[in-house]
C-alpha cells in the first residue's frame, strides 16, 4: 500500500469560525493504481490533495504515505518528504515563465539537491518521456497549453515520484490537448505510475481504474450514496452537540 488515509479530518479556522472540510474521509491506494477523485466544487477535493501531497497537515487522522506517518511531522519534514516522493499537476500548469521547460522541470530537482549534472539528465529524459524532447529551450509563452501541460507533468515525473498527484489538469486545455493529457496519464500508469487524479468531469474519471466520490466533506465509493447520507448526518448532529453543549429540553 502506498497510502493509507484514516479518520482525516480538517477543520480551517477562520477567525473564531471553525469550517469542517473534511469529515472522517478513509481511503487507500495500492502502488501502481489509478484513481479519480471526483465530486463537486467546494466539497474538498483540493484539500484532501493538499493533505496526501504534504502541502498541509490533517486536523486529526492519520495519514501513511509510503510507509510513514506524515500527519506527524514537522514542516521541514514534510517539505523533504515531498521534494522526494510526490509530482505534483495543477491546473493552471504553475510553470515559471521566465525559465525554460528544462529548467522549469530542473527546479524541484535542485531543492531536493540532486548534483547539476544529473538533474539535467533526469529533467531531459522526463521531457523526452512526455514527447517534448525538441522544447527543451521553449518558454513557456512559446509553448501551447497542452505542451505547457507536458511540460509540467515531466517536471512531476522527473524524480521518479511515489506519486503523481494530478488536481484537474485538463482543467485548461481544449479537448483535444486535455485528451493528449489523458493518454500521457495512462500511458505513465501503464509503465508503473501511482496517480491520484481530481476531476469534476465524469468523462475524465471514467478513464481512471477506480473512482471515489466527495460530496461535503465525506468521501465514499459510487454506490454508497446512503451511507455517506447517513455519515453527513451523524457529522451534523455531532457538530451541532460540540457548538451547542446541551439539548434543550423544552418542548
Ligand atoms: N485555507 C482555507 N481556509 C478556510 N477555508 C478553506 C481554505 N481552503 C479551502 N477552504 C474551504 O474548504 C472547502 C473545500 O475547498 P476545496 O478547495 O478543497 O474544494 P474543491 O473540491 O477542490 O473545489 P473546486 O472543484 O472548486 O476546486 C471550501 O468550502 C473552501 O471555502
Ligand atoms: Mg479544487
Amino acid at each position: 500500500m502506498i497510502l493509507s488515509c484514516r479518520h482525516i479530518y480538517k477543520t480551517y479556522i477562520q477567525g473564531k469560525l471553525e469550517v469542517p472540510v473534511l469529515k472522517d474521509v478513509n481511503f487507500s491506494m495500492d502502488k501502481g493504481e489509478y484513481v479519480a477523485i471526483m465530486g463537486p466544487s467546494g466539497s474538498g477535493k483540493s484539500t484532501l490533495m493538499n493533505l496526501i501531497g504534504c502541502l498541509d497537515k490533517p486536523t486529526s487522522g492519520e495519514l501513511i504515505l509510503d510507509g510513514k506517518d506524515v500527519s506527524k511531522l514537522s514542516d521541514n519534514a514534510l517539505a523533504d518528504l515531498r521534494l522526494e516522493k510526490i509530482g505534483f499537476v495543477f491546473q493552471n500548469f504553475q510553470l515559471l515563465p521566465y525559465m525554460t521547460a528544462l529548467e522549469n522541470v530542473e527546479l524541484p530537482l535542485t531543492y531536493a539537491g540532486i548534483p547539476k549534472k544529473k538533474r539535467r539528465e533526469l529533467a531531459k529524459a522526463a521531457l523526452e518521456r512526455v514527447g517534448l524532447g525538441e522544447r527543451l529551450d521553449f518558454k513557456p509563452n512559446q509553448l501551447s497549453g497542452g505542451q505547457k501541460q507536458r511540460t509540467a507533468i515531466a517536471r512531476a515525473i522527473a524524480n521518479h515520484p511515489k506519486i503523481i498527484l494530478a488536481d484537474e489538469p485538463t482543467g485548461a486545455l481544449d479537448s483535444k490537448s486535455g485528451r493528449q493529457v489523458m493518454d500521457l496519464f495512462e500511458e505513465l500508469n501503464h509503465s508503473g505510475s501511482t496517480i491520484l487524479m481530481i476531476t469534476h468531469d465524469a468523462q475524465i474519471g471514467a478513464r481512471a481504474q477506480r473512482r471515489v466520490e466527495i460530496r461535503d466533506g465525506i468521501l465514499y465509493l459510487p454506490g454508497q450514496e446512503k451511507e455517506a447520507e447517513q455519515k453527513l448526518r451523524e457529522e451534523e448532529s455531532r457538530a451541532a452537540m460540540q457548538e451547542g453543549g446541551e439539548p434543550s429540553d423544552e418542548g
